[in-house]
């Protein structure tokens, strides 16, 4: 076997190149100007999970340093290193050596911002300060509203997407030409609504169902993603509205054992799947909304999901009543 044949996909596709990073045509192009004047100031990096904010900084010290672009870059990860006396103490080290070749400054890469405390982030404020000379870091959080004043006026802020359907479309043709996998319309369809935009997600699922068949299918997709068909999940909201309480709980609970689901999981397809319902008006649509966020909340405090679930769905058939 050659080495690309186990190699995990999320990093064979990762892209090399800034052209190759999809859905952040705005963050790329405003990035290639910084990389193209050798100059950057601090970036902060915000976005859901698997959109490209690692994959961007890569691209980042790749296009400054060149070959040698690993002496020249650091990635730490927040969350991972025993806070932030650890993070500390490695940018010290890093930060002390010159930076190799002709740009002036190295880069550090803190993944998980957002896991830091406002201490910790204070404190990380100044270890900035203290290297600006030598140093540009690139921050990465989930939310840029957890990090502290302080360092988003320090930083150039960009705000990373989900990626669109299009990209997502490009990215599955491309991969299954390159993998020779056969997909459909709809096999694409219910990677996007698995996925949600989320790249790594995407890949990962397809180099699972790849390893069963060379044929991507709507039910592989979802059997693999353990997600409900939305056509099930569809079914079990018809039935409340029509007001067949236990249809309805049994069908649920049938879904959730076949596909082996967890409460959270089918909350929020529940959730996606109220705006598909036909011949409901708007106002009631609103108020199972509502509902839900309700009972996703209780879930995630520990109280118990079926019996959430079941006043969820009791709920629903009340509401429609
Ligand atoms: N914009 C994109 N264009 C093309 N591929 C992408 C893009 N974003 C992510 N990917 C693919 O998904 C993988 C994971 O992306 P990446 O590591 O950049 O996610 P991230 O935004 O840093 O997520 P996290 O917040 O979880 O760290 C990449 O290796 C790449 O294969
Ligand atoms: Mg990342």
């Amino acid at each position: 076997m050659k080495p690309e044949d186990i190699a995990i996909w999320t990093e064979k596709y990762r892209p090399k190149d800034f052209d190759e990073v999809k859905g952040q045509d705005e963050i790329v192009k405003r990035v290639e100007a910084f990389v193209k004047k050798k100059n950057m100031p601090h970036l902060l990096f915000a976005g859901p999970a698997g959109v490209g904010k690692t994959t961007l900084a890569l691209v980042i010290a790749k296009k400054l340093f060149g070959e040698g672009w690993h002496n020249n870059f650091l990635e730490l990860n927040a969350s991972d290193e025993r806070g932030i006396d650890v993070i500390r103490v490695k940018v010290k080290d890093f930060a002390r050596t010159r930076a190799i070749g002709d740009v002036p400054f190295k880069i550090i890469y803190l993944d998980e911002c957002d896991a830091l405390t406002k201490d910790a982030q204070q404190a990380l404020r100044r270890t900035m300060e203290n290297y600006t000379q030598t140093c540009r870091f690139i921050l990465s959080c989930n939310y840029s509203s957890k990090i502290i004043d302080p360092i988003q006026s320090r930083c150039s802020v960009f705000r990373f997407k989900p990626l669109p359907k299009e990209d997502i479309n490009k990215i599955i043709d491309h991969i299954a030409k390159a993998e020779k996998l056969t997909t459909d319309t709809k096999a694409k369809e219910a990677l996007y609504e698995i996925s949600q935009g989320d790249c790594r997600r995407l890949e990962n699922i397809m180099q699972s169902s790849a390893a069963i068949k060379n044929k991507i299918s709507e039910d592989l997709i979802y059997s693999i993603a353990s997600a409900a068909h939305p056509k099930e999940i569809g079914e079990v909201l018809q039935k409340c509205v029509k007001g067949d309480f236990s249809g309805a709980k049994n069908k649920l609970l049938d879904t959730m054992l076949n596909h082996g689901l967890a409460g959270l999981d089918v909350i929020k397809q529940i959730q996606q799947e109220i705006w598909h319902l036909e011949k409901v008006d708007n106002k009631k649509k609103l108020e199972m909304v509502k509902e839900c966020g309700e009972a996703e909340f209780r879930m995630v405090e520990g109280s118990d999901e079926f019996i959430q679930l079941e006043a969820l769905l009791s709920k629903f058939v009340l509401i429609n009543s």
